[in-house]
């Protein structure tokens, strides 16, 4: 607009006069810059520096790291949210997220309480290696898998499998420290009696908070064990949950698991927009997920060509960013899961394999680029990193 036009609008003079009066008497906002940064690095820092305060044996296979920050400060977090782990393990870095198992209402630590995987590269470092005093750093708290007031209703029901049991156990410390008015059932399937991790604290809030019912299913049970027994299926949750309408399931395990039991609600016809899930880790067995290619074997070798130069090996059988780690080369990672996206990067030749719920858009589709941390080689590849 023309300088001469603009003072054609009705209280522009009235305006510029204003703006100057601001000039001259108003409040020094400049060195207010920068606050607003400040506040959102308080909330989100890009990583935190932590100590390991206390090691808790939860079960045989099982033990929580209670984790304090090296400067005082821990960022607020949702109940049901994780952090990614960083770790340095014989000269490899690399990371896992971890669930906080402990309550948002308390800021003093967070608890993550890892069971042991076999043949695991990190949980088993995390559980035998790690002791009071140790040094680690992670990821602010991150991820979507948390109560929604507006979506979720008061009544919900959790599906876990073993592990999975930690954003619950948050989410049941919070509910029942704060009274909150939510009710929850909680259905724990686990291998043996023994395996139950927090079984005693669950039991005990169970028995004062009104909120909470709590329901084991145990697939490999002792003679003496007189619950529900075998896996969690679509009979046990009719059984167990009763009339699931207007209820809101959440689904925390492994992928097998997660897979298996959102068959089982869809089997109950219960709408996707009421199914909550978080999947732990890579699947036991890729090649024997819908799409694999026959002809891959998981001990195949694949050659990975980085930026033109530099060739490293990679067996099909495991997520690209673990070959690329031990290579050297760390892609900057949160959730490991397929989901953030952080991890993106551009294939120039060959193709992975990439599961089902890897979050991809539609220009990652179109331009090549792939989520290494859920991509599986399966030719010869090139990739700009
Ligand atoms: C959001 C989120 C939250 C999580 N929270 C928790 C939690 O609270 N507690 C918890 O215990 N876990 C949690 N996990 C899982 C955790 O991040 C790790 O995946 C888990 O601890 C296993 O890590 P690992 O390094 O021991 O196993 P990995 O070394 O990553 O191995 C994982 C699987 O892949 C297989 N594998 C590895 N290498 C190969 C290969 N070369 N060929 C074929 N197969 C291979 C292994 O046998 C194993 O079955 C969470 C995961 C996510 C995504
Ligand atoms: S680290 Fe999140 S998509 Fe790969």
């Amino acid at each position: 607009m023309k300088s001469n036009s603009k003072k054609q609008i009705e209280g522009y003079k009235d305006h510029i006069k204003e703006i100057e009066v601001f000039r001259k008497y108003g409040v020094e906002r400049t060195l207010e810059k920068g606050q607003v940064l400040d506040g959102i690095n308080a909330l989100h820092p890009k990583s935190i520096d932590l100590k390991v305060s206390r090691v808790i044996k939860e079960t045989l296979t099982t033990s929580t790291l209670r984790l304090v920050s090296k400067n005082g400060y821990l960022p607020p977090f949702q109940a049901g949210q994780y952090i990614n782990l960083f770790m340095e393990i014989n000269g490899i870095r690399t990371s896992r997220p971890y669930s906080i198992s402990s309550a948002p209402n308390q800021t003093g630590y967070y608890d993550v309480t890892v069971r042991r995987v076999k043949d695991g590269f990190v949980s088993p470092y995390l559980i035998d290696q790690i002791q009071v005093g140790n040094s680690l750093s992670s990821t602010s708290p991150t991820g979507n898998f948390y109560y929604n007031p507006l979506f979720h209703g008061k009544d919900l029901v959790f599906l876990a499998g073993g592990s999975g049991i930690t954003p619950f156990m948050s989410m049941i410390r919070e509910v029942t420290d704060r009274g909150l008015d939510r009710q929850i059932h909680l259905i724990y399937g686990s291998r043996k009696e023994d395996d139950i991790v927090f079984h005693e604290e669950l039991a005990d809030r169970s028995s004062y908070a009104d909120q909470i019912k709590l329901s084991h299913v145990i697939s490999e049970p002792s003679p003496e064990y007189s619950g529900a027994k075998g896996f969690i299926t679509k009979e046990s949750i009719q059984e167990l949950a009763g009339d699931i309408a207007q209820k809101t399931f959440y689904i925390c395990g492994p992928p097998e698991m997660s897979t298996f039991v959102s068959k089982a609600l869809q089997d109950l016809a219960v709408p996707g927009r009421r199914t909550r899930k978080e999947i732990f880790g890579p699947p036991v067995n890729i090649t024997q997920q819908p799409g694999w290619p026959e002809t891959v074997k998981s001990k195949d070798q694949f050659e990975i060509i980085l930026n033109g130069g530099k060739a490293i090996k990679a067996a099909a059988g495991e997520p690209l960013m673990n070959s690329l780690e031990r290579s050297g080369v760390v892609i900057p990672a949160t959730c490991r899961s397929g989901e953030c996206s952080l991890c993106r990067t551009k294939v120039l030749k060959g193709k992975v394999y990439q599961p089902q719920g890897v979050k991809l858009r539609k220009s990652d589709q179109k331009y090549n680029y792939i989520h290494p941390c859920m991509a599986y080689p399966i030719e010869d590849l090139e990739l700009l990193v």
